[in-house]
């Protein structure tokens, strides 16, 4: 038996959804794409949705909307993925690394303000496997200092704090719709806005800085001439094929996310009882979306004393798990351990200890909707063997 990191779930819906534009002819971005913003946004409550080709790609156009420039500094989490940071090196400027809690694997409160310098102009928090960021704080901050807040919501879709959907609290918000988040169109992104004005220029913008669409250009009058280009912008627009799959997934999203959270209550029990594991928490307040369900490693109190120690267990452990049919994961890394920042910014982990922690033992175990729970009891079981095998535990 093989239980993998996570399953798709497409059903005859999906399958029929990616024919119609197929049959249509239009294939680029279009009606479909057009439909499921509207349909995001009324999952959501986001006043307006703009589809991409990733979430990178939102991020890339936030950050561009918002007028980042060399010489400026944005405040990142230090344990996320690269692209968080990545987006704000595209435009020139500079990533700020804030540690993490390690409780929650999302950004430390306490260290964010004493990171802003006079070059600072916004934070981009990250929502974490489904888990949000404090938004009430980030935002107070963010107020306090004018800075500008984009959240990466990449693992965000389903995720609720205080009564409000991730993606609605900052200036834009930016998810993924790759395979291993809870709805997928293959590759694709959206963002989402409350201001008219960056819905408006981030629809240019992922046009190549286009006035109008393609598709409004074809179906309207004058459709011989172009559209006038008065920005610098990019190619990163969803294809209708995506448009019209993310439709059919949103359709059975909220079926998903039950399902998810379902499998995550089970697992919540099953793990209760192991005092090597920590599993993820949900502080009052919060909805969380299980994205992915991670856990941290940790026979004992984690510190730099013994972090390569329980490194190396963790990894055995995983290993062992593998040799059985059952996939884990890593929960994400820490960008300021991967090269390209490290060496650019002379970055050490001893600087960012709860990021390099979660690094080097968060420990991610199979979810998906369609998982059984014998599936899960496997998982448990062989989970509990392994590390009995490696602790004698
Ligand atoms: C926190 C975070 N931000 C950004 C991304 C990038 O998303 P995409 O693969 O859609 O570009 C990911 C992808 O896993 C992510 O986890």
């Amino acid at each position: 038996m093989t239980i993998p990191i996570t399953k798709t779930y497409f059903g005859d819906e999906e399958m029929r959804a990616v024919q119609l534009p197929l049959e249509s002819g239009w294939v680029v971005q279009g009606p479909f794409v057009k439909k499921f913003e509207e349909q995001f946004s009324a999952f959501t409550g986001a006043r307006f949705s703009v589809a991409t080709s990733s979430c990178t790609t939102a991020l890339h156009i936030a950050v561009a909307a918002l007028g980042l420039k060399p010489g400026d500094e944005v405040i990142v989490p230090a344990f996320t993925w690269v692209s968080t940071a990545n987006v704000v090196e595209y435009m020139g400027a500079k990533p700020i690394f804030c540690d993490i809690d390690l409780r929650t694997f999302n950004i430390n409160m306490e260290q964010i303000e004493t990171l802003i310098t006079p070059h600072t102009v916004g934070i981009i928090p990250v929502h974490l496997f489904g888990l949000c960021a404090e938004m009430d704080s980030v935002m107070k901050i963010a107020v306090k200092h004018d800075l500008w807040v984009v959240e990466d919501a990449a693992c965000a879709f389903g995720s609720w704090y205080n009564g409000r959907h991730a993606g609605t609290f900052g200036d834009m918000g930016c998810f993924s719709f790759h395979p291993r988040k809870s709805i997928t169109t293959g590759e694709g992104g959206m963002i989402t806005t409350e201001r008219e004005d960056f819905d408006g220029l981030s629809r240019s913008l992922r046009d190549h800085g286009a006035s109008r669409s393609d598709h409004a250009r074809h179906t309207e009058k004058a459709a011989f001439l172009l559209a006038e280009y008065n920005h610098l912008g990019y190619n990163f627009r969803m294809t209708d094929i995506q448009g019209a799959l993310g439709c059919a997934q949103l359709e059975r999203a909220q079926w998903i996310l039950d399902a998810r959270t379902a499998c995550a209550r089970r697992y919540d029990k099953i793990l209760a009882d192991l005092e090597w594991l920590d599993i993820p928490v949900v502080p009052e307040g919060y909805r969380h979306g299980y994205q992915a369900y991670v856990c941290l490693f940790r026979p004992e109190p984690p510190s730099f004393r013994n972090v390569a120690h329980l490194h190396e267990q963790r990894n055995e452990v995983m290993m062992l798990l593998e040799g059985k049919g059952i996939s884990t994961r890593q929960g994400t890394h820490a960008p300021v351990i991967q090269g390209y920042y490290a060496e650019k910014y002379s970055l050490r982990p001893e600087q960012f200890p709860q990021a390099y922690l979660a690094d080097r033992l968060s420990l991610t175990l199979p979810l998906y909707p369609q998982m059984t729970e014998a599936e899960q009891e496997l998982v448990a079981a062989n989970l509990q063997e392994a590390v009995g095998a490696k602790l004698g535990a």
